[in-house]
């Protein structure tokens, strides 16, 4: 071999530049995600996750450097179609990471699916994006609304109650995560006798409380998130609710809000993929790290930014950043395994991570683990045909 090929042969091994040549052009990621709104938080805790997992790869995935480009969805569904089309036909990303709100990526996973651009989901988990639309170009890192609902059904009935109200906001996350908990729950004998909802993102959550004292069920299933979830668990508390009837949701509920919740969180047990306290050495690795780069602890949105890298860096490690490779990027990203923070994790043929749900509970202003509440659960990808 001549020197000079086995010179490009060794900088392109450890991921340099030969002299002379040109450095690959940047890789465009379009982040279209909440910066503003009740989500504000997450869309900010998601692309930090997405930046550390880059800087500690060296600033570069599949060899080659990020550019971002940004947008606010505002968490705005009506707003959302013209949002990642300025991303997709004015910008011209290589992949769109996007979004928080299931309205917002539903209509993302559209035009993903006729653009045929590749889209990572970092959160949010409206079931159809891995059930009736889902497409070989289309991955999610985060969950689909059933799994956390559905384990949190197990969990009541595997506690014996008998009977329970839900309440939520009245959109694709909200109804979704209620009929995964209402399937297990009632599959294990337990009856929902009453669904609260309210508009999306209102926090006008009185009159629902009324109703909830006046109904006394013996548990009480939520989905809230962000600003919505802090004002919803400190209106539970001052209502005089939580100690008579016990307060359940899936994670969002007190991920990431606990210092703004305060007591009123205190004792709250949820389902999530992610939690305070797993002490692996990965995710203790990645909590260190969190910590010193932004001055923050992580939280579940971190991990899932963080994960949306990785599925990222391991399509385009198999391309060497040639994301024109399109179906040979999508046969190794979907056969990956995901070293995550929450634990080691696989893709399902519809692109959702199969994972474990914990059971956690509040104390001392943490999420803590107290159990797995459902080993390896696989999203059923409901009409996805693939
Ligand atoms: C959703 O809209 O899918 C969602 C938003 C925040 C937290 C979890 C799910």
């Amino acid at each position: 071999m001549s020197l000079m090929r086995t010179m490009i042969l060794a900088t392109a091994a450890l991921g340099l530049t030969p002299a002379g040549a040109q450095a690959p052009a940047k890789l465009k990621v379009g982040l279209m995600l909440p910066y503003t709104g009740t989500y504000a938080a997450l869309g900010h805790a998601i692309e930090n996750g997405f930046r550390l997992y880059v800087a500690e790869q060296g600033g570069k995935l599949g060899g080659r450097e990020i550019e971002y480009v940004k947008v606010d969805d505002e968490s705005d569904p009506s707003k959302a179609t013209d949002n990642v089309n300025k991303l997709v036909k004015r910008d011209n990303v290589d992949v769109i990471v996007g979004s928080v709100h299931s309205g917002v990526a539903m209509a993302m996973a559209r035009v993903a699916k006729d653009s045929g651009t590749l889209l990572i989901v970092p959160n949010a988990g409206a079931d159809a994006v891995t059930g009736a639309m889902c497409a070989p170009n289309i991955f999610r890192s985060s969950f689909s609304n059933w799994q956390p609902g559905y384990a949190m059904g197990e969990v009541l009935a595997r506690k014996g109650v008998k009977n329970a109200v839900t309440i939520t906001w009245k959109y694709a996350a909200g109804d979704e995560m209620v009929r995964g908990f209402k399937e297990a729950f009632e599959k294990g004998g337990g009856k929902v006798t009453k669904e609260l909802n309210l508009p999306f993102p209102n926090v006008e959550f009185q009159a629902l409380l009324t109703e909830i004292a006046a109904a006394r069920p013996e548990a009480v299933f939520s989905f809230f998130a962000g600003g919505g979830a802090v004002k919803f668990v400190k209106d539970y508390a001052a209502a005089g609710l939580k100690k008579n009837i016990p307060l359940y949701g899936t994670g969002f509920l007190t991920d990431g809000t606990l210092a703004a919740q305060g007591d009123a969180a205190e004792g709250v047990q949820t389902t999530l993929h992610y939690a305070d306290g797993l002490n692996t050495p990965r995710d203790n690795a990645f909590r260190l790290a969190y910590a010193k780069r932004y001055k923050l602890q992580p939280d579940v949105y971190a991990v899932q930014g963080y994960d949306a890298a990785q599925i990222l860096g391991s399509g385009l490690a198999a391309v060497k950043g040639d994301v024109s490779k399109k179906a040979e990027f999508i046969a190794a990203a979907q056969k990956a395994r995901i070293d995550s923070p929450r634990g080691a994790f696989s893709l399902s043929p519809a692109h959702n991570p199969v994972q474990d749900i914990y059971l956690r509970q509040v104390g001392a202003r943490e999420n803590k683990v107290i159990g797995v509440a459902s080993k390896a659960l696989t999203d059923p990808a409901r009409g996805c045909k693939m």
